[in-house]
């Protein structure tokens, strides 16, 4: 994996912490689906599952881990010996494999879930890495509930996991509690305070239970981060994961502001959003950024004749640079003149004049507030109708 300052890793994980969302479980075959869209869209790293959690879940880890070619295969699992295992065995057909190991290191995880001592959980995170090493020589080591947890200890653990063999550290805001400009501090006080922190990259992982996963991840960015792990639509556990589509076009949109570039062929976003809806039933909603039906969808009048006019008027990216086939310009009873003339000229439709024009044109208004929406066939309808002969 490169250490080039400049390349941000993406991580997806929406075979193992998106199928986490409950009603999400996919099959084999389907995380096989999914796995090649992920590496057509040059995703670098693929979380295919946990091995130990199922046989089926060893058999999807082992599937991805043939199928594909092209990504780093990853699976989870705790920092313990029989999961690790199960992982390197799961992974052994893969071309480029990772293991991510993890361990709770909040105060209260430590005490209530794992009633461990901080020292012994040290001990455990840094046998757990150099067993997972015994695999393959990329491993990942999470500190789960890191966003909660005590840094002074948070260094003395990755400086010893680092030692140990870990080239990834991965501090994650388990529960979404996470704040943009305390987390990317953490991540910055971190990297100050840790003497090996030039060893390793550095990995977010936020969650959405306060709808600031996306945030939280571009603020570590920011603050030297550069490993994300994301899902598609923003699936996962609870409320979800950081979504994949608006990590990469935020990045790639804000040059300016973020000092990474992504390998991701953004073009096989839209594609790959829809499969992983159509596999798991989950339907994205109409107005989420970049995959939404709506994303890039125009219903004002003064907006769609702004972006007739001059695209970049009201849109900050190319419909089809993320693999939509164009910007849609939403017919309804906010639209004006100009787009209902538009539309009408893709359609071939022409008038003799403006006054002709002008009696459709009130017809459209008409019609339009009565339904939501305007399409092409009731564009035609109001064509015919004027057209025939009055009684
Ligand atoms: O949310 C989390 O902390 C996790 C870890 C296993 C990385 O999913
Ligand atoms: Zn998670």
């Amino acid at each position: 994996m490169s250490t080039n300052k400049d390349k941000l890793v993406i991580f997806d994980t929406t075979l193992r912490d998106g199928e986490q969302s409950p009603g999400a479980s996919m099959t084999k075959e389907e995380k096989i689906r999914i796995a090649r869209m992920l590496e057509r869209m040059r995703v670098d790293v693929i979380e295919a599952g946990f091995a130990i959690a199922s046989p089926g879940d060893f058999e999807a880890v082992q599937a991805v881990a043939e199928a594909v070619t092209e990504s780093r295969i990853c699976s989870l699992a705790r920092a313990v010996n029989a999961d690790i295992q199960r992982a390197g065995e799961a992974l052994k057909k893969a071309n480029a494999s990772r293991i991510h190991t993890f361990i709770a290191t909040s105060p209260i995880h430590m005490k209530y879930k794992l009633q461990m001592d901080p020292e012994d959980v040290l001990q455990q995170a840094v046998k757990a890495v150099s067993t997972a090493r015994q695999f393959t020589d990329d491993v990942e080591f999470s500190l789960e509930d890191g966003s909660r947890s005590e840094p002074e200890f948070m260094y003395r653990i990755i400086e010893a996991v680092i030692a140990a063999g870990a080239g990834t550290i991965n501090i994650p805001d388990t529960v979404g509690y996470g704040e943009p400009g305390e987390y990317g501090a953490m991540f910055r006080r971190v990297i100050e305070n840790v003497p090996s922190s030039d060893k390793a990259i550095f990995s977010t992982h936020c969650h959405n239970d306060l709808g600031l996963a996306v945030a939280n991840s571009l603020s570590a960015v920011m603050n030297g981060v550069r490993q994300v792990e994301c899902t598609i639509n923003g699936l996962g556990e609870r409320a979800g994961n950081a979504s994949l589509e608006e990590i990469v076009m935020a990045v790639q949109t804000r040059r300016d502001l973020y000092p990474v570039e992504t390998g991701v062929d953004t073009s096989q976003i839209v594609p790959t959003s829809r499969m992983v809806s159509s596999v798991t039933g989950f339907p994205v909603q109409p107005n989420k950024a970049i995959v939404g039906a709506n994303a890039f969808a125009h219903e004002s009048g003064i907006h769609q004749d702004g972006v007739l006019k001059h695209r970049e008027t009201y849109e900050i990216m190319r419909a089809e640079d993320v693999g939509w086939g164009q910007n849609r310009l939403v017919l309804g009873k906010h639209s004006g003149r100009a787009a209902v003339r538009a539309r009408y000229e893709e359609l071939g439709i022409e008038f003799s004049d403006s006054d002709e024009f002008q009696q459709v044109f009130q017809r459209f208004k008409d019609l339009a507030d009565k339904k939501h929406e305007i399409f092409d066939e009731d564009l035609h309808s109001l064509v015919a109708e004027s057209e025939a002969p009055v009684e």
